[in-house]
């Protein structure tokens, strides 16, 4: 869902809201009252900036309006106030330095109310308050990085078995990249090994995803067809999220039911906000590598030095333990994060209370939108911030790296902040490695043999989460060694 239409659903509430507009229009006691709002858009009485405020590529418009206005951007419609914030001082003052005032999520009733859609059982949605607080210390509990090392052979295998998929056919290379995302967060949230097609539980999940409008809670919320599974692993090998938490709460005689529906709720959002988000960056790097050979070239080479040659007997796949010694490939990465940032408009914050920010007035209640887009586009931190160009973070000669995109808004800001943010590097790191040391990438054929020419792909569309447009690639193996050893990984 965009944020434009979060917004709308707001709106539409307050436009219904009589008592609203007749707040609106009541003399302001507030105790900011006199100072003035930050710059922004001219409003029209009563409807405010409602006509302005775009309807899709938000993060487009936003940079325009960031050129005029600056990086703090007062909008209004029908009384509710809305802040754009384009740079990351800005967002660092507001959200990480007043992160208690500012950490809230504006109530939205298409998403919140129990009659529609019901959603305030997600996390990332819910309002600032004790239940989420609890939800949060659950998360940090049981993937912080060093809880997570404990599924990092369940990561490597699926990473195998990605490898294995696309060298049975690589046309279904973005499938399978999907298909091994999802596995992922499964299997670490449940312990639940993924069938390699049609697998009823993904259906389920994505179909929780993609269909919100459904207005009851999703079956497989309260983990009734997921129990099973979680429950199966206690005692045995394969750890899981799940399995690991239920152990924590069965261990007294009288399980607490509210941390039970808390842990089974947490499983759910785990593959809500990690599965779609994930696969683009690992989209976006192949994409670029494909329209840059240089950069697949420079990737290769790391790759070979650290892992040997795909034609020696020595050739190996890459493990995590190898990661730090692939800088350009760790630069790619963070390329793919910036480039595109894959939630160019964070989620919106709210605040609780009224506030005063550089002689302007924040009233209680505004929506609080981070333009990661602006702020990762910068110019003063980031050189030809439109060209795609990994080695931006490598200290080569007199060049120092450019700030690492993870803190400049890819992930957001303060509490509020992505918790999946060092889950989603793991990911995307150890993916790229794997498929670049296995196989080359180029552009696919046309009828006539002329590479087809995809820059259309590079234009994100309008979604909250950005994807590329479908692009088909030509993906070959290596090497016959490169070919035996995805062979040689076990299913
Ligand atoms: C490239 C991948 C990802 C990106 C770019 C991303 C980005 C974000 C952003 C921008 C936010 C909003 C932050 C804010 O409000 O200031 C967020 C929130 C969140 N993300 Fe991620 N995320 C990614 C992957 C993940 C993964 C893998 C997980 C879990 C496994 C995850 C779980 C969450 C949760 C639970 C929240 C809500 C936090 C809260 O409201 O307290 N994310 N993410």
């Amino acid at each position: 869902m965009s944020t434009s239409v979060l917004i709308q659903f707001s709106l539409f509430a307050a436009l219904t809201s009589i008592i609203l507009l007749i707040n609106s229009l009541r003399k302001d006691k507030s105790k900011y009252a006199h100072l003035p709002f930050p710059p922004g858009p001219k409003p029209l009485p009563i409807i405010g900036n409602a006509l302005d405020l775009p309807q899709e590529r938000e993060y487009a418009t936003y940079h325009e309006w960031s050129k005029l206005y600056g990086d703090v951007i007062h909008a209004q419609a029908f009384g509710q106030h809305i802040l754009i914030i384009n740079s990351v001082d800005a967002a660092r003052e507001l959200l990480d330095k007043r992160s208690g005032i500012h950490s809230d999520r504006p109530h939205v009733p298409m998403v919140h109310d129990p009659a529609l859609m019901h959603m305030d059982w997600s996390f990332p949605m819910m309002r600032y308050d004790a239940r989420w607080k609890r939800h949060r210390r659950l998360f940090v509990q049981h993937l912080n990085p060093v809880a997570m090392e404990a599924y990092s052979d369940k990561i490597l295998a699926t990473a195998h078995g990605f490898l294995r998929n696309v060298l049975a056919d690589p046309t279904t290379f973005h499938r399978s990249l999907k298909h091994a995302i999802g596995s992922i967060l499964l299997g670490v949230v449940y312990g639940y090994e993924v069938l390699p097609e049609n697998d009823p539980f993904v259906k389920l999940a994505e179909d929780t995803v993609t269909l919100t409008t459904d207005a009851i809670s999703p079956a497989w919320v309260p983990g009734n067809k997921f129990k099973p599974y979680a429950a199966k692993d206690q005692g045995k090998a394969v750890p899981s999220v799940v399995s690991k938490g239920l152990a924590e709460i069965t261990q007294t005689d009288t399980p607490d039911p509210e941390k039970l529906d808390d842990l089974m709720k947490l499983g759910a959002v785990m593959y809500a906000a990690g599965a779609d988000t994930t696969i683009t960056p690992v989209q976006f790097a192949i994409l670029n590598a494909i329209l840059n050979p240089e950069i697949q070239r420079r990737a290769q080479a790391e790759l070979n030095s650290v892992l040997a040659s795909p034609d020696s007997r020595a050739f190996r796949l890459p493990t995590f333990e190898d990661m730090s010694a692939l800088p350009y490939i760790t630069a790619l990465m963070k390329e793919s994060l910036r480039w595109v940032p894959v939630q160019p408009i964070s989620l919106p914050h709210a605040s609780l209370e009224e506030d005063e920010f550089r002689g302007w007035r924040i009233p209680k209640g505004s929506i609080i939108l981070p333009n990661a887009w602006t702020m990762l586009h910068n110019e003063a931190m980031y050189k030809d911030p439109f060209v795609f160009r990994p080695e931006r973070f490598l200290r080569h000669g007199d060049h120092q790296p450019e700030p690492d995109p993870s803190g400049m808004g890819v992930f957001g800001f303060g509490r509020r902040a992505c918790p999946g943010d060092h889950i989603a590097e793991k990911v995307i790191g150890i993916e790229l490695a794997s498929l670049f040391a296995v196989f080359n990438f180029a552009p696919p054929k046309d009828n006539d043999g002329n590479d087809i020419d995809l820059t259309y792909a590079t234009i994100p569309g309008s979604e909250f989460i950005l994807h590329t447009p479908h692009y088909p690639c030509s993906i070959t193996v290596r090497s016959k060694i490169a070919e035996e050893r995805i062979l040689g990984t076990t299913e």
